[in-house]
């Protein structure tokens, strides 16, 4: 989604703000642009539809120098994606520039008192109305910009993180935030605004958050001052960034995605580390000792996320009912804010979200905790909005996730989930203390059996070959393997673009099956489980139908292998765990054929990492 960098110190701004853009384009994004306030203090807007690189080249024989600017990379909501609906916007008298992240969802009443007062636009944005109005605001009062951005922002409805800067006004960025994300750096007489960290963190590792509706005045040479959009001021304490640098780097690989889908060796040990005891008999997660009695009396779960954090969600639901007995629900957010939900004090929510900044997960939040239930987040990225909008909560610990289509923050995410409800069974005592010790030792052998995993990737890369194709898959699971079937479909539809959808295998013949010819790709997981019989009965009615079968099978498995037409042998593991190896080869089919299709696998088309807006 639309992404914000921004710096204001004593080096050029537009290295440093082009470096950035290409740090927030994994957000994803159809257009950039740039404004700086130059030496002789003329204000500067340069923009492009299209790639950081076509902003480059166009401002390759501009005049970029300057020591204050700030720069966007625009996720088209109101406006095709063009020049003219690219950020920065100018005011009226091009005396102001202003970035947005977000929604103004009053901008068409706004716009039409502008026009009536004269005000022409340039661009169908939401944006450029906002800009208007804090020039118009600021000439009617004859105030300072601040005083300006704060009138004009108690006057808007809806989202937003912004950057302003102002002709003539060399020394300050004004920045506010609210329900969009926004970070500033604090360096050493310099400052950097960021969406997110991932422009910054090479210059500083100190951070602050804004929070919402809150508006900072950055100067250099001055610690930032923070106010509320109703005036009050606001301390904020600095924050050391967890990101390192290598995590935004491709390291060797081809593509952000292949890296992170090989890193799940690694982050499942970070996941785990200093969660599971040293003899590696016992879990622990400060997050759920805190609240023990919460978990422990809790009548219900209700699960709340969207994408493929709702997929873990799903896995969340079969790990909490087996082993807490607590009955669970689980919701896409996007619905969940706006029925109206029964939720009740003992109800636990939990929240999760990879980037922590979904703006329909922080809403179903919002609303979850006004009817008095705890929610717990869920969360990858550190400092983001959902972990400090929720009671409690446990990180992922999996990096910077980068490829849009999210892998490691998964396996993560199910990993996470796994140990809540081995800890909170363990304190109801509902699960029995051999399985409990036997299920710990197995998840510390997970990250070994994903490695085996990962040297079937040429295997899975030549099998990737014959399908790339295709029009359509079905992907098939059953139990605890029946989100992966959901998942799987998921990762090869957002970077192939082939339709794909995901069933639990039994309900093939409640309709879908009438899609099964010899053409139709099924990708049936058929892994060690209690209903393995009843799935290799399901996916016979598959090849019955001439259907083409591709099975995740557990090595050895020669049934399987006699009835697939194609099969890739993983090793077992205890039933619960099996979506932490299961995913894996799905992960890869997906993302081979999208590289067979010379697809934008990092940044597909349409779509964005953080889903900012709703
Ligand atoms: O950051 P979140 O986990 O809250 O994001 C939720 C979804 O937008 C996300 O999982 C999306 O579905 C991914 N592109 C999946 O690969």
């Amino acid at each position: 989604m639309c992404g914000i960098v921004g710096y204001i110190g004593f080096r050029e701004a537009y290295p440093i703000l082009i470096k950035g853009l290409h740090r927030l384009e994994y957000r994803g994004y159809d257009s950039a642009g740039v404004a700086i306030i130059n030496d002789e203090n003329k204000l500067s807007v340069y923009k492009a539809k299209g790639r950081v690189k076509d902003l480059e080249d166009y401002a390759r024989d501009k005049n970029v120098t300057g020591t204050i600017g700030i720069a966007h990379t625009r996720w088209a909501t109101h406006g095709e994606p063009s020049n003219a609906n690219a950020h920065p916007h100018y005011s009226q008298s091009e005396s102001l520039a202003l970035i947005h992240n977000g929604i103004i969802e009053n901008y068409a009443v706004l716009k039409t008192q502008l026009i009536n007062k004269g005000y022409s636009f340039h661009s169908s944005t939401d944006t450029e109305v906002l800009v208007q109005l804090i020039e118009y605001i600021k000439q009617l009062n004859k105030c300072d910009l601040f005083a300006a951005v704060q009138i004009a922002l108690n006057q808007v409805v809806g989202a937003y993180a912004i950057a302003v800067i102002e002709k003539g006004n060399p020394d300050q960025i004004i920045a506010a935030r609210k329900s969009s994300p926004l970070v500033i750096g604090i360096g050493e007489g310099e400052f950097f605004l960021g969406s997110d960290a991932s422009p910054i963190v090479e210059y500083t590792k100190k951070v602050v958050y804004l929070d919402d509706e809150e508006i900072a005045i950055i100067k250099r040479d001055e610690d930032p001052k923070i106010f509320t959009i109703s005036n009050i001021e606001r301390t904020h304490e600095v924050k050391e960034l967890e990101m390192n640098l290598s995590q935004l780097e491709r390291g060797g690989y081809p593509h952000f995605m292949l890296k992170e889908i090989f890193e799940q060796p690694e982050t499942l040990k970070n996941c785990m580390s200093g969660r599971i005891n040293v003899e590696g008999t016992n879990v622990t997660l400060s997050g759920i000792i805190d609240h023990k009695d919460k978990f422990v009396n809790a009548k219900r779960i209700i699960i709340i996320a969207c994408g493929t954090s709702w997929h873990a969600g799903l896995i969340g639901e079969y790990l909490f009912e087996e082993f807490c007995r607590i009955p669970v629900e689980v919701e896409y957010a996007s619905e969940f804010r706006y029925r109206n939900p029964v939720i009740c004090p003992d109800d636990i929510v939990i929240a999760i979200s990879q980037s922590g900044e979904t703006a329909d997960s922080l809403a179903a939040i919002e609303m979850a905790r006004k009817a008095g239930a705890f929610v717990y987040g869920v969360c990858n990225v550190v400092g983001s909005s959902i972990p400090r909008n929720t009671d409690s909560g446990s990180y992922t610990h999996c990096g910077h996730e980068i490829g849009v289509a999210s892998t490691k923050a998964f396996t993560a995410q199910v990993t996470v989930l796994t140990m809540m409800a081995l800890a909170i069974a363990k304190e109801k005592n509902t699960i029995d203390e051999d399985n409990y010790h036997s299920i710990i030792g197995e998840l510390q052998n997970i990250p070994s059996k994903i490695e085996r995993i990962l040297k079937l990737s040429n295997e899975i890369k030549k099998l990737s070959l014959i399908f790339t194709y295709a029009q359509n898959f079905i992907y098939l699971g059953r139990g605890y393997n029946y989100p992966i079937a959901l998942e799987g479909a998921l990762k090869l539809k957002e970077i192939s673009y082939i339709h794909a959808e995901g069933y639990p295998a039994a309900e093939m013949k409640h309709g879908p099956i009438a899609l099964i010819d010899n053409e139709m790709p099924v990708v049936a997981i058929a892994t060690n489980s209690a209903i393995y019989e009843k799935v290799v009965s399901n996916i016979q009615e598959i090849k019955a139908r001439k259907g083409r079968i591709i099975a995740i099978i557990n090595e050895g498995d020669e049934t399987m292998k006699a009835l697939a037409d194609h099969y890739v042998e993983i090793p077992a593991t205890d039933e619960c765990l099996d979506p932490l190896l299961t995913s894996i080869p799905l992960q890869l089919l997906a993302y081979h054929i999208a590289v067979n299709k010379n697809r934008d696998v990092d940044m597909p088309r349409n779509l964005a990492k953080s889903v900012t807006v709703e």
